[in-house]
């Protein structure tokens, strides 16, 4: 197939599209660059620079596009809750962009990456789709309102598409993985300590009302969420929009996995208990039944892999 990745010079648009390539098909990324990297985007995809505003609809229009991957976004918790505007404007305002280029363009099918920040609080574990969604920060309420968004381009508009909630992504494949400026996730902060460019992890929170007091989160190693995009791509059904979680269905807590990234790396790792991170929930485990129903996807990665996997990568930077 002919297909646009947007933000394909991110962590997980660039691990995509080398799994898009190896599948063989023919991909363009468009990337603003803006926290991506042009040397992440795979040998043999295209680069297009620029927004989704500005870009999209040139590229879009009379290319010969089959489908989008829709990877571009803004992705931290903490600072859609100091800057809601830059969120809605760069998550959803973009976002509209491109759907508005892909209907004028005639290109219907599109697999959106979506989080578990759209349920917010959890009800009950483990998560569903059919669970309420009540994001507690801008970020999940963002791309909350482009999960609507993209259910009324398929009621209205015909548009096939796959939003993907993820969990918590983690890993590595080669030569690609996780690159940010400023890192917030827990593996790659674990994993710099070991590599000795931070003193120690902090744990925010040990009086969570969980077995050990620290934060769990459900895994997922890079590699399994890409197979996922490429059966999500021929789910696409015109007139339809599903929604599948991403997970492992196991939950982790945050001294679980510090204990894991010391036994992978044999460094002792220091941690400190610190205060809670404001909006963190106690637990946030997946039930990915539906999309290994329906999809037959089957995760393959534990996280002492991803573990392993970042690590190896954080080495081949240094
Ligand atoms: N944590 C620490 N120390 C750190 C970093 C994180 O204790 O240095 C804790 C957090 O408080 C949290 C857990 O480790 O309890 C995981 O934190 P991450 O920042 O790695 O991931 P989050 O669960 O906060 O967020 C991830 C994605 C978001 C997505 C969310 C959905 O990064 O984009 O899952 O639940 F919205």
């Amino acid at each position: 197939m002919k297909l646009l990745v947007t933000g394909g010079a991110g962590y997980i648009g660039s691990v995509v599209t080398a799994q898009l390539l190896e599948a063989g098909h023919e991909v363009t990324v468009l990337d603003d660059l803006s926290t991506g990297h042009a040397d992440a985007v795979p040998e043999g995809a295209r680069l297009v620079r620029g927004t989704l505003r500005e870009q999209a609809a040139p590229v879009l229009e009379g290319g010969g596009f089959q489908a989008v991957l829709h990877f571009a976004a803004k992705s931290l918790v903490g600072e859609s809750m100091e800057k809601p505007g830059l969120y809605w404007d760069r998550n959803l305002g973009e976002s509209l962009a491109l759907l508005e280029a892909m209907r004028r363009a005639g290109v219907g099918q599109i697999v959106f990456s979506s989080t578990a920040a759209t349920y917010g609080e959890p009800q009950s574990t483990p998560i569903l789709e059919t669970d309420p969604t009540r994001p507690t920060n801008p970020y999940g309420a963002s791309k909350l309102a482009i999960d609507t968004a993209l259910s009324e381009y398929a009621r209205m508009h015909g548009f096939g598409a796959v939003s993907l909630r993820y969990f918590n992504v983690a890993g590595a494949y080669g030569r690609f993985g996780e690159r940010h400026t400023v890192e917030t996730h827990l593996i790659p902060n674990v994993l710099a300590v070991a590599a000795g460019t931070r003193p120690s992890v902090k744990m925010f929170g040990d009086d969570y009302p969980t077995a050990d007091g620290t934060c769990i989160r459900d895994y997922i190693h890079v590699v399994d969420l890409g197979v996922a995009h490429l059966l999500a791509l021929q789910a696409c059904t015109p007139g339809e929009h599903k929604i599948f979680n991403l997970g492992n269905g196991n939950g982790f807590s945050v001294r679980e996995v510090i204990e894991v990234c010391r036994e992978v790396t044999g460094h002792p790792i220091p941690a400190e208990v610190a205060p809670r991170r404001p909006g963190d929930p106690a637990v946030l485990v997946a039930s990915s039944q539906k999309i290994q129903a329906e999809l037959g996807w089957k995760p393959e990665h534990d996280l002492h892999r991803m573990v392993a996997d970042a690590w190896a990568f954080l080495r081949s930077q240094r």
